[in-house]
C-alpha cells in the first residue's frame, strides 16, 4: 500500500510539473486579430518596451478567440538571459523569408542574426547578418498550405532554423502574430495587408539603372549618359555616388566637380534620363556647415548614455547622427530636401544608414547611446532602435521629396531596413562581389527578400568589390534585366563597368538584355501594381506554380516574374521546373540570334492560359507612350488564355482618383484563327487608339496578327 502511494505521489509530482513548464511556456494573452491570423502575448510581456509596432502598418484589433484547433502554436521561454519563442515544425516543411540572407532559398537549418550590419561582401560574420533586419519566417507544408510567423520586435534577434522555429533575443518579451493561409501566395498577401505594401512607383524606376561609386566630375556623368545614347543601349537613371559632395557632407555639391548640378541634371533630363543621388545620415560635426549648424540648433543628434551629442567617423570625419526617433529631426531631415531637390534630383539613396561606423570594434554606434523619441515612439536606447534606424531615416526622406514634388510618385533606394520599411523605399542588397558566386546567391536572396515583404529588390548587377569579367558581366545583366530593381554598379578602383566596357559581344549581350526588359516593360509594371495592391512579390520562387510540388521547393536559380513568365539562366544546372506547358517565348521572334546571346541570355517561358503584354523598344521610359501594345500569347490545352495589362500615367497620382486602366485580354481558338479581344476594363483612362499585335506561340511555330485596341486581333493559324 505504502508503496502505491509513493507511486501515486511521484506520478502526481511529474504531472503538475509538467503542467507548470507548460504554462511557463504558454501565451499569457492570445486573440485572433483576423481570419485566420492570431496574436500571442508571452508572459511578461511590457507593451512601452516593445510597442509601438514599427512593422505593421497600424495596430490592429482582436475580433475573438482563437479556435481551440489553431495548429502553430508557440512556446515562450526563457534561455538564460535571452527570450526565446519556439515552434515545432511539422516534417517536410520548407522555411523561407528572415529577409536579406546569403545562402540557400530554403531557410532549414540556418541560423542568422538580426542586427543591420555593413557587411562588405557578406564576408563577416559567415554572412549571417546583413544590412537589414526581418523578425519573419514564412513555412510551407508538404501539401502545399503555409504559414506565416512575425515578431513583433526591433530588438537584436536571432532566427535558428535548426530545430523547429526558433526566435532568441536579448530584448524584452515581444508578441507574435501568425497568419495560417491555404497557401504561400496567401500569405504573402496577408503580410501585405499586416506590414503595408509598396507604393506604387514610378515607371521610370524600373527601367535600366547606372551606377558607380562615383561618377565625377559632371563632364564624366554627361559622358556616360550620351554613350548610353550614341549606342542604342537603353538606360532611364545615372546615379551619384558620394564624389559629388562636397568633403562628403550632405545636401552639398562639390564646387569643381559638380559647378552646377542643376545643369547638370537639366543635361541628363533633356536626354531621357533621371537621376538619383546619394545622402548618408552621418552630419559632418563642424560648425558654419548649415546642416551642422540648423540640427545642433534644433538639438536633434544622437545621444551618448552620458547625454552628449553622440561623435562617430564616416566619409566625412567626424560625424553626429540625427535621432530619426524624434519627430522634430524627421521633419528637419526632410525640410533638407527642399532646396536638394529643386536642383532637379529626381531620386534619392540613402546608405550607410545601419548607421555605418568606421574605426568601430561593431561597426555601429553603441548599444547604450539614447534616442528620445517623441509622439507616439518612446525614448530608449540604440539597442531598441538600431534595427529601424535606417527605416526611420528613409520615412523622413521619402516625406521630404513628397513635399517638394507632391504630384509625382517619389524614389528612394536604402540599404538598411526593417520589416515593412517596403513603405517607403526600394533596396539593394548592399556589397557584393563581382563573383559568379555572388551573381548565383543574387537569386536566392531577391527571392528570400520578396519572401519577406520587400518586393523592390536587386543585387548590384556585376558585383560591387571585384571586377567582373566580360564572361561574369554579360551572364549577370543578362539576368538582371529580370531583377525587380535593375542597377549596375561598381565600387572606387574597380574597371569600367559600363555595358560596353567588355567587348562587342558583351556590348551586344548586355543590348538585348536591356531591350527584353524595356520591351516587358507593361508586364513589370503591371505586376509592381500587384503588389502595390496585395504584397504579392514581383520575382517569386518557382514553387509559387505548385506549391505542393516537393520537387520545386529548392529551385534557386530559375525565377518567375509574375507567375506567367519563367526565367531560366543559361547556366541553370537541371533546374527543377513545374509541370504544365510553359512555352518557350521569344520576344523578337525571328530576329536571329548572335552567338553571344544564344549563350548567354536566359531563357523566358510562357505558361500556358497566359498573356503576355510587352511594349515597343523604347531608349528611356521618358514620355513613354504603349504603342503599339504586342500581346504574346500562349494557348492553355482548352484553346484559351487570359493576360491582364495595368497603365496610367506612369509618374503621378491620378490613379488614386481612377485615372487608371486595367485591362484584361482574352485569347480563345476559334476554328483556324486565334481571336484575341478585351473582355473587361476597370479604371476612368479613356480606351487607347492603338495598334494591337499579338504573337501566338505553338508547338507549331509562332502565328502572327495585327489589330486594333478596340477591335481586337485575329491571328490566323495558316
Ligand atoms: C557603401 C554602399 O554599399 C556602396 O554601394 C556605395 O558605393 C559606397 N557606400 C559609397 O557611397
Amino acid at each position: 500500500m505504502r508503496r502505491y502511494l509513493y507511486v501515486l505521489c511521484f506520478a502526481l509530482i511529474i504531472l503538475l510539473s509538467l503542467q507548470a513548464a507548460a504554462e511557463a511556456g504558454a501565451a499569457r494573452h492570445s486573440a485572433l486579430i483576423d481570419e485566420n491570423i492570431a496574436v500571442f502575448y508571452p508572459p511578461g510581456f511590457v507593451p512601452e518596451r516593445v510597442m509601438p509596432s514599427f512593422a505593421l502598418v497600424r495596430e490592429f484589433r482582436e475580433i475573438g478567440k482563437v479556435p481551440e484547433d489553431w495548429e502553430v502554436i508557440p512556446g515562450f521561454e526563457m534561455e538564460g538571459d535571452q527570450f526565446g519563442v519556439h515552434f515545432p515544425v511539422q516534417r517536410g516543411t520548407s522555411l523561407y523569408g528572415t529577409g536579406e540572407v546569403t545562402g540557400p532559398l530554403v531557410r532549414n537549418g540556418t541560423v542568422r542574426t538580426l542586427w543591420n550590419t555593413d557587411n562588405w561582401t557578406y564576408s563577416r560574420f559567415g554572412g549571417n547578418q546583413l544590412y537589414q533586419s526581418h523578425p519573419w519566417v514564412l513555412a510551407v507544408r508538404i501539401n502545399g498550405s503555409a504559414y506565416g510567423i512575425l515578431c513583433d520586435s526591433t530588438w537584436r534577434m536571432k532566427i535558428d532554423l535548426r530545430d523547429g522555429i526558433k526566435f532568441l533575443s536579448g530584448g524584452a518579451p515581444f508578441r507574435v502574430i501568425v497568419i495560417q493561409r491555404d497557401s504561400p501566395q496567401g500569405v504573402m498577401r496577408a503580410l501585405g495587408n499586416l506590414t503595408g505594401t509598396i507604393e506604387l512607383p514610378p515607371l521610370w524606376a524600373l527601367g535600366y539603372q547606372q551606377c558607380r561609386y562615383s561618377y565625377y566630375p559632371d563632364s564624366r556623368v554627361r559622358e556616360v549618359a550620351d554613350r548610353f545614347r550614341e549606342l542604342r543601349m537603353p538606360c532611364d537613371v545615372i546615379w551619384h555616388d558620394i564624389h559629388y559632395m562636397d568633403g562628403f557632407r550632405v545636401f552639398t555639391f562639390d564646387r569643381n566637380r559638380f559647378p552646377d548640378p542643376s545643369a547638370t541634371n537639366r543635361y541628363l533630363h533633356e536626354r531621357g534620363f533621371k537621376t538619383v543621388w546619394m545622402i548618408d545620415p552621418g552630419v559632418k560635426a563642424e560648425s558654419g556647415y548649415f546642416v551642422y549648424d540648423s540640427g545642433t540648433q534644433l538639438d536633434i543628434w544622437t545621444r551618448t548614455a552620458g547625454g552628449r551629442n553622440f561623435v562617430g567617423r564616416v566619409w566625412p570625419g567626424d560625424c553626429v547622427f540625427p535621432d530619426f526617433t524624434m519627430p522634430a529631426a524627421r521633419l528637419w531631415w526632410a525640410s533638407l530636401y527642399q532646396r536638394f531637390m529643386e536642383t532637379g534630383v529626381d531620386g534619392v539613396w540613402n546608405d550607410m544608414n545601419e548607421p555605418a561606423l568606421f574605426g568601430t570594434e561593431t561597426g555601429t554606434m553603441p548599444e547604450d547611446n539614447l534616442h528620445r523619441g517623441g509622439g507616439e515612439i518612446p525614448p530608449g536606447t540604440h539597442a531598441r532602435y538600431h534595427n529601424v534606424y535606417g527605416m526611420l531615416m528613409v520615412r523622413a526622406t521619402r516625406l521630404g521629396i513628397r513635399m517638394v514634388n507632391p504630384e509625382r510618385r517619389p524614389f528612394v533606394l536604402t540599404r538598411a531596413n526593417y520589416l515593412g520599411g517596403q513603405r517607403y523605399a526600394a533596396t539593394w542588397t548592399g556589397d557584393n562581389r563581382a563573383s559568379w558566386e555572388h551573381l548565383k546567391i543574387s537569386i536566392p536572396m531577391s527571392l528570400n527578400l520578396s519572401l519577406s515583404g520587400q518586393p523592390f529588390n536587386g543585387p548590384d548587377i556585376g558585383g560591387f568589390d571585384g571586377n567582373a569579367t566580360p564572361e561574369l558581366f554579360g551572364h549577370w545583366i543578362a539576368v538582371g534585366a529580370f531583377y525587380p530593381f535593375c542597377r549596375a554598379h561598381t565600387a572606387v578602383n574597380t574597371r569600367n563597368q559600363e555595358p560596353w566596357e567588355f567587348g562587342q559581344d558583351i556590348e551586344i549581350v548586355a543590348r538585348r538584355a536591356l531591350e527584353r526588359r524595356y520591351r516587358l516593360l507593361p508586364y513589370i509594371y503591371t505586376l509592381f501594381r500587384e503588389s502595390s495592391v496585395s504584397g504579392m512579390p514581383v520575382m517569386r520562387p518557382v514553387f509559387f506554380a505548385d506549391p505542393v510540388d516537393p520537387a520545386l521547393r529548392r529551385e534557386q536559380e530559375a525565377f518567375l516574374l509574375g507567375d506567367r513568365l519563367l526565367v531560366i539562366p543559361a547556366w541553370a544546372d537541371d533546374p527543377a521546373l513545374p509541370d504544365g506547358l510553359w512555352r518557350s517565348i521569344d520576344l523578337d521572334p525571328g530576329s536571329g540570334g548572335h552567338h553571344a546571346n544564344r549563350a548567354i541570355q536566359p531563357e523566358l517561358r510562357l505558361k500556358g492560359g497566359s498573356i503576355l503584354p510587352a511594349g515597343p523598344l523604347v531608349q528611356s521610359t521618358d514620355g513613354y507612350r504603349l504603342a503599339p501594345l504586342t500581346l504574346m500569347v500562349c494557348l492553355d490545352a482548352e484553346g484559351s488564355a487570359i493576360g491582364d495589362l495595368y497603365e496610367d500615367d506612369w509618374e503621378g497620382y491620378g490613379y488614386r482618383g481612377g485615372d487608371y486602366l486595367l485591362t484584361r485580354y482574352r485569347a480563345s481558338s476559334c476554328g483556324d484563327t486565334v481571336k484575341v479581344n478585351a473582355e473587361a476594363r476597370s479604371g476612368l483612362m479613356k480606351t487607347p487608339e492603338r495598334e494591337i499585335r499579338a504573337i501566338l506561340f505553338t508547338g507549331r511555330g509562332t502565328f502572327r496578327g495585327a489589330g486594333t485596341e478596340r477591335g481586337g486581333v485575329v491571328i490566323p493559324l495558316n
